[in-house]
C-alpha cells in the first residue's frame, strides 16, 4: 500500500506541520491583501498576517461565516481577478441567495490531486470504472468527484443523479467497479434494484463512496450487506473545497483523515469558539492551506466532530460527523439529531431504512413524528410492533417521546441527491 501513496502521505507528522505553518502564513497573507472582507477583519481584531508564527496563533484570528460570504455575494470574497477564476460553483443553502465558491486554474488540479487521493483511500485504482451519481452541475458532488476520478486514471461514467432505472441499467450494463454517491441515494437505487428482480449483491461494485449528507454505522451495515461493498465516508463542502476534504481509508473504516496538507481543521466550542483539544467534540472549522481564488479563513462548518490522531495515515481524522448544528432538534429540553433516529431506525426489523421527521406544533409543544416506511411484506402485526419498539427505543435512547407512522411501502419521497430528513411543518 505505501508504495501508492503520494508525497505529502508518507510526511513525519513534524515535516507536515512545518509545511502547514509555511502555508497557513501565506494564506493569511493572500486573504489579508486581496480581501476587503479578510483586511477588515484582520484590522478590526489589531491582527497582521505576520502575528501568525506558529499553528496555534491561528486561534487569534477572526472566524468565517456562511453570512460573510452571503454579505460578499457574488464574488466578494475572490482574491484573484475574476479572469483568472476558472470555475464557480454555488450551494443552494436553505434560505436566501447561494453561498458561491471560485476556482482558479491551479485549485482545480488541487481539487482533483485530493479527490483522486480519496478514491484511491477508498480502495480505487487507476483503469477502474467509477460511477458518479452526484449531481452535476453548481452542487460540488458531481464534477468534483468526476476530475479526481479522471486523475487517478479510472473511466468515468458521469451518470449524475435521478433517472434511478437508468442508474440501474449502466450499473448492470457498464460494470463500474465504485460509486459515488450520496448514502440515501443509494437506497433510491437499492430499491430500483428490488423492483426490477435484480439481486444488487451479484453486482461488479466492490466499493461505494458516500457522502454529502450525515449518515450512520447502522447505515453502513444495511448498504454493505444488501450490495455486498464496502462502504466509505466521503466529507467535504463547497466553501473549502467540495468533495474531499477528508476522506476514510476502507482499511480501517475508522472515520476519516483530513487531507491537512491542504486543509488545516480545528475543533472549537459552538458556543464560545474556544479552541478544544483533540478529542474533545465540537464544531469544526476550516482554514485553507493552498487555495488562490477564495482562501478561507477558520470557516465555521457548523458540522459537529472530533479530531482524533492519524491510523491508515500521518493525517489526523475526524470522526463521521453525525449532526450539524442545523439539524438539531430541540424537543421539550432535549437535543436530537436525524442520525439518531436513523441508527434506530434501521435497528428496527419490520421498518425499511426510508424515515423522515415530521415537526409540528401542538398548542405550545413540539411534536416529533418518525414516519418510516414498512419493510415490504411486513405483516400488519410487525407493522404494529415496531411502530412500538421504534417509540420506546427513542424513549429509552436519546429520553424523549415521539410519535410513530409506519406507513406502506414507496409511499415517502425519495432522495436522489442530499435528502431532507426534517420537515418542519411548525410555521
Ligand atoms: O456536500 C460536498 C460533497 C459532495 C461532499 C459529495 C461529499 C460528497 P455542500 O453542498 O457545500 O458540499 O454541503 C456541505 O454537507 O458542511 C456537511 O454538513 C454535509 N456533509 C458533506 N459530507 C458529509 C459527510 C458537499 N460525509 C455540507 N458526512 C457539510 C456528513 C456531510 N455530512
Amino acid at each position: 500500500m505505501s508504495a501508492l501513496l503520494d508525497s505529502a502521505e508518507r510526511m513525519s507528522r513534524t515535516d507536515l506541520e512545518a509545511l502547514q505553518l509555511e502555508r497557513l502564513r501565506a494564506t493569511l497573507r493572500h486573504a489579508y491583501e486581496n480581501v476587503a472582507h479578510y483586511r477588515s477583519a484582520f484590522d478590526r481584531a489589531g491582527l497582521k498576517p505576520e502575528d501568525c508564527r506558529s499553528l496555534a496563533d491561528l486561534a487569534r484570528f477572526p472566524f468565517t461565516t456562511k453570512a460573510d460570504l452571503r454579505d460578499n455575494y457574488p464574488f466578494g470574497m475572490f482574491a484573484v481577478p475574476e479572469d483568472q477564476v476558472r470555475r464557480v460553483h454555488a450551494s443552494s443553502g436553505t434560505t436566501g441567495r447561494p453561498t458561491v465558491v471560485g476556482y482558479t486554474g491551479r485549485d482545480l488540479e488541487t481539487w482533483a490531486d485530493v479527490v483522486a487521493r480519496s478514491i484511491r483511500a477508498a480502495g480505487g485504482r487507476p483503469g477502474q470504472k467509477i460511477h458518479v451519481a452526484y449531481g452535476y452541475g453548481l452542487f460540488t458532488g458531481g464534477l468534483g468527484a468526476h476530475y479526481g476520478a479522471e486523475r487517478l486514471g479510472c473511466t468515468v461514467i458521469p451518470a449524475s443523479g435521478g433517472m434511478t432505472a437508468r442508474q440501474v441499467q449502466l450499473i448492470q450494463d457498464f460494470r463500474p467497479d465504485i460509486i459515488m454517491v450520496t448514502p440515501s441515494y443509494m437506497l433510491t437505487i437499492l430499491d430500483e434494484f428490488e423492483r426490477q428482480g435484480v439481486d444488487p449483491r451479484t453486482t461488479s461494485l466492490k466499493a461505494g463512496i458516500f457522502g454529502a449528507e450525515p449518515w450512520t454505522e447502522e447505515m453502513r451495515r444495511e448498504i454493505e450487506e444488501r450490495f455486498a461493498i464496502d462502504a466509505v465516508d466521503i466529507y467535504g463542502l463547497s466553501e473549502v473545497m467540495g468533495p474531499g476534504v477528508a476522506q476514510e481509508c476502507v482499511e480501517t473504516k475508522d472515520g476519516l483523515h483530513i487531507w491537512e496538507d491542504h486543509f488545516y481543521p480545528e475543533v472549537v466550542d459552538p458556543f464560545t469558539g474556544e479552541v478544544l483539544p483533540d478529542g474533545e467534540r465540537g464544531e469544526l472549522v476550516f482554514t485553507s492551506l493552498t487555495k488562490e481564488a477564495m482562501p478561507v479563513i477558520r470557516y465555521r462548518t457548523r458540522d459537529l466532530t472530533r479530531l482524533l490522531p492519524g491510523t491508515a495515515r500521518v493525517f489526523r481524522r475526524m470522526e463521521k460527523v453525525t449532526g450539524r448544528s442545523d439539524d438539531l432538534v430541540i424537543l421539550r429540553g432535549v437535543n436530537l439529531f436525524p442520525t439518531q433516529i436513523e441508527e434506530i431506525v434501521l435497528r428496527s426489523p419490520g421498518v425499511s431504512p426510508h424515515f423522515q421527521l415530521r415537526l409540528t406544533r401542538e398548542g405550545r409543544l413540539d411534536v416529533l413524528t418518525v414516519r418510516a416506511e414498512a419493510r415490504p411484506g411486513a405483516t400488519p402485526g410487525e407493522r404494529a410492533a415496531a411502530a412500538v419498539s421504534v417509540a420506546a427505543a427513542v424513549k429509552d435512547g436519546i429520553g424523549v417521546s415521539v410519535g410513530v407512522e409506519i406507513l406502506d411501502p414507496e409511499t415517502l419521497e425519495r432522495s436522489v441527491g442530499k435528502f431532507r430528513r426534517i420537515v418542519d411543518e411548525r410555521g
